[in-house]
């Protein structure tokens, strides 16, 4: 699923990109150019990138 269309950055990369250790949108424009167009992606980025740290904390069994 495509995050952001202008620079196609899909959900699996900001995925790859909370594995390496990212923790923000600005963590994650490090590893992928999500938001770095138009823009108009960051907030459904953001909200993205939360709902993944939370479950992943949630997976591993701590608090985000
Ligand atoms: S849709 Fe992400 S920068 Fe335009």
């Amino acid at each position: 699923m495509y995050i952001c269309l202008c620079q196609g950055v899909t959900d699996r990369d900001i995925k790859a990109s909370i594995e390496a250790g990212a923790k923000s949108l600005r963590e994650v424009q490090a590893n992928t150019p999500v938001g770095l167009n138009c823009g108009g992606c960051r907030d459904s980025a953001k909200a993205f990138i939360d709902e993944t740290l939370e479950q992943r904390a949630q997976t591993l069994g701590y608090a985000a």
